[in-house]
């Protein structure tokens, strides 16, 4: 072949990469490792298992699958370096994120090579983007950890860290969750994917040689039930996982009432929206990066495509074309842009749901496919918005597409799916882009580009996507807690009937409130509320499931109150206060009379939260992120949706509106059962919340028994997040039944809170009632 024959035919040769330095580094240690325990590999007797080069099915290296007994010796180690790892400064915690940061560029050619050949992803991909992004994850940490201590003040780390990272982003994933716990004074065990253990065990190497004291961080290998058994270990105060919606359900459930701190990034089938405005040719670019990055098995891969009817068929000509062009193979040659399917068992699940689908045209590319683990490039045209592969994450290379006409459409089609991780949207319009990113349920939403990463910039789901950001201070925030010690929360019991119960001349039965209008109890059954002196101070109805869904129904048809403004807001929940203040002191009574004390500064106390939240409403910003791009990364704090919440039953109206009046301001709807021992506060409360402009079904209250509501609040699946502050012991019910949509809980944890004093109020709150919606808008050349 001449030059002129390269330079007419324009095709690559091969660039392929050496593997020799990474085969001498396994075989420096003879092939096997074992876990890293206490800054050193550890031989702990467990047997083995293999970790496969998928391009080539030939076998890499032996490492040691991981049993209760190793996960004892591992904890115990991180708990025994988490004191003195937390109170170092800020500044030396930074030192040694900057000394990771340092090594890992030092040591990239290394973990690239490591990485592509461990998990079949091209060269290409490891060296360009995984470890550029690892070292930068340690560098902005490190700077987190420098500024920890002036910027979140009164906050502390949470103690020892559990890690269970899944297999296509193997170091990548490790830094996500290594980086923000060691700046936040926490130690880790960490499980790597059963697939991809090798890039963490290089890491840990590096880490000695940076310095890292012994114990801060460990990473045992093994495969599922290692890393179940690290869920339910003890010793753990923190889950941080990423994976599949299905493993990420089953620790949700894992960890309900443990009190161990959770966060999950799950699986996505992200919309990738095209306007027949846009660029089409840099739609079809970012559309290679979308769904053939990885091989497609990234969680927010734009595996959804979503194309305008009026350049649909021009926009699929292209694709394929494009398509037709992308070179398969060899991992390790610079060359390829796609590699090997991470195991013979993914290849399989992949071609298992591409062969059902017995719907629409199924394209694969023309180009040629080598023999072993790889599958084409494929895209599925003309599908319905139920098919199950518009709905169920492949995993892989493939695409499928839909055509829409209207923006409204696109909206519709790309929120109907039960998973929120990601969006893209393409249009010169920038007016359509920035009216259509809000409106997509989704974490995070590119425009006009797709899969952009940074460490400042949060990452993480909504819906069946998990809950929790990784990235900039709202992922270090996950890492952290109050450094208060709380104390146990005792019960509140209601007053017992007299045994001479006198009858009133009235009676009093109060209702429950739901779409703006007091609604009677479904079951019809109330109950007699009595003072500590035994009177009657009237009845309060008992909620049912009925009750609840009706409220839930209620608070959704309400939904646009998310879209009022922040100021109307404001207004009305000044107006909630003004009118709660000029009955005050019949407030006032009402507490004493349920309660036996004074009610005076409980009523002050409920009109000052009302300001405070009214003031809040238009202040809890979002912000711009400085990410490493020509543009902005905007992060954007939005309502959770619809919050239920189990309200605290020893400040029976401070304690209601300690928590509807942050949901509210920030554009949630919900669904409040107020305190169960002293309800008639909040029955009281009905009759201001009639009188304050409030539309019907932002606030909807049932009152009843804790117990018996909090499972159909929990479980409810058009309940976007669930909170209990309740005195009866219930953390555990509600965490369990959230992981049926894995709605966001908040619960207590049988801990005390003090109602009156800045623990009941303020950011933590607010956090709690948003999710932060990072959009990228890259501009410029
Ligand atoms: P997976 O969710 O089973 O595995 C992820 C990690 O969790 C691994 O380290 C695994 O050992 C661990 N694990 C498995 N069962 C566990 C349990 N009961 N408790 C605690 N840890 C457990 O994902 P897998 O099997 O590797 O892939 C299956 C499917 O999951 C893929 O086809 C894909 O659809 C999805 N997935 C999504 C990812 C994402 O980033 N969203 C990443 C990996 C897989």
């Amino acid at each position: 072949m001449t030059v002129r024959d390269i330079f007419n035919d324009m095709s690559y040769g091969p660039a392929p990469e050496s593997a020799a330095e990474v085969l001498e580094w396994i075989a420096s240690h003879g092939g096997r490792f074992g876990h890293w325990i206490d800054g050193g590999f550890a031989d702990l007797g467990d047997r083995g298992f293999t970790s496969f080069n998928p391009a080539t099915g030939q076998p890499l290296a032996e490492v040691a699958q991981g049993t209760d007994a190793s996960l004892d010796v591992a904890i115990a180690a991180a708990r025994r370096a988490q004191p003195k790892w937390a109170k170092l400064s800020g500044h030396q915690r930074a030192k040694h994120l900057y000394a990771l940061a340092r090594l890992v560029q030092k040591h990239a050619r290394l973990l690239a090579v490591l990485e592509t050949l461990d998990n079949g992803k091209p060269i290409r991909e490891s060296r360009d983007i995984d470890v550029p992004l690892v070292a930068r994850h340690f560098y902005y940490h490190a700077g987190l950890a420098q500024l920890l201590a002036s910027e979140q003040p009164g906050m502390a780390p949470l103690g020892v860290c559990g890690a269970v990272i899944p297999w296509n982003f193997p170091l990548l994933m490790l830094a996500w969750k290594v980086a923000p716990a060691l700046a936040a004074g926490n130690t880790v065990v960490l499980k790597p994917a059963e697939f991809t253990p090798l890039t963490a065990l290089l890491f840990a190497e590096i880490s000695r040689e940076a310095g890292l004291p012994k114990g801060v961080l460990n990473i045992v290998t093994g495969d599922g039930d290692t890393g179940a058994a690290l869920v339910a270990h003890p010793g753990v105060d923190k889950i941080a996982f990423t994976g599949s919606t299905a493993v990420g359900r089953k620790i949700r459930a894992a960890t309900a009432g443990s009190g161990k701190a959770l966060t999950l990034e799950l699986g996505g089938k992200s919309p990738y929206i095209v306007f027949d405005d846009a660029d089409l040719d840099s739609a079809i670019e970012g559309l290679v990066d979308a769904i053939w990055f990885n091989q497609g098995q990234v969680c927010c891969a734009g595996s959804r495509l979503l194309v305008q009817e009026g350049v649909a068929e021009r926009f699929h000509a292209k694709l394929k074309t494009r398509m037709d062009g992308l070179r398969l193979g060899d991992p390790l040659d610079k060359c390829i842009d796609i590699g090997a399917i991470i195991d013979p068992s993914q290849l399989a699940s992949i071609t298992a749901m591409v062969d059902a689908c017995r719907e629409g045209e199924t394209y694969r590319a023309a180009c040629p496919l080598p023999a072993g683990c790889f599958y084409p490039p494929t895209l599925i045209t003309g599908l319905t918005a139920a098919s199950p592969l518009m709905q169920e994450e492949i995993f892989g290379p493939v695409l499928v597409s839909m055509t829409f006409r209207t923006p409204a459409e696109a909206v519709e089609l790309a929120n109907n799916c039960r998973y929120g991780l990601a969006a893209t949207v393409w249009t010169e319009n920038i007016n359509l882009a920035l009216d259509v990113a809000p409106k997509l349920k989704a974490g995070v939403v590119w425009v006009n580009a797709t899969n952009l990463f940074d460490a400042a910039a949060g990452f993480g789901g909504v819906r069946e996507s998990g809950f929790g950001r990784e990235g900039g201070w709202e992922g270090l925030l996950a890492y952290l807690k109050p450094a208060a010690t709380p104390k146990p929360l005792k019960p509140t019991l209601a007053s017992p009937a007299p045994r001479a119960p006198e009858t009133p001349e009235i009676d009093r039965t109060a209702k429950h409130y739901i779409g703006g209008k007091q609604a009677r109890p479904d079951g019809g059954y109330s109950r007699a509320i009595w003072s500590p002196r035994g009177k009657l101070l009237g009845h309060a109805g008992i909620g049912n499931r009925k009750d609840i869904r009706n409220a839930v129904e209620a608070a959704h048809a309400a939904k646009g109150w998310a879209r009022s403004t922040a100021h109307s807001r404001a207004q009305i929940l000044f107006y909630i206060a003004e009118n709660l203040s000029a009955r005050a002191a019949e407030f006032a009574a009402r507490l004493r009379d349920l309660t036996g004390k004074p009610g005076e500064a409980e009523v002050e106390a409920a009109i000052a939260r009302l300001f405070t939240y009214a003031a809040w409403a238009d202040k809890f910003d979002g912000a711009v992120k400085s990410v490493p791009i020509r543009g902005v990364a905007m992060a954007m704090n939005e309502p959770c949706g619809v919050i239920a919440a189990l309200c605290p039953d020893e400040a029976p109206l401070l304690g209601l509106i300690s928590l509807m009046a942050p949901a509210i301001a920030l554009g949630n709807t919900c669904v409040l059962v107020p305190s169960e021992p002293h309800p008639l506060a909040a029955t009281d409360f009905m009759q201001v919340l009639e009188c304050s402009d409030l539309p019907g079904g932002v606030v909807n209250i049932v009152t009843g028994s804790h117990a018996e509501l909090a499972k159909p609040l929990a479980s409810h699946m058009d309940v976007d997040a669930v909170w209990s502050f309740s005195s009866t012991p219930l953390s555990a019910l509600v965490e369990r039944e959230a992981a049926g949509n894995l709605k966001r809980a908040w619960v207590n944890h049988a801990r005390a809170r003090d109602w009156f004093g800045p623990e009941g109020e303020g950011r933590g709150f607010l956090r709690a009632a948003t999710e932060v919606k990072t959009v990228w808008v890259p501009y410029g050349e």
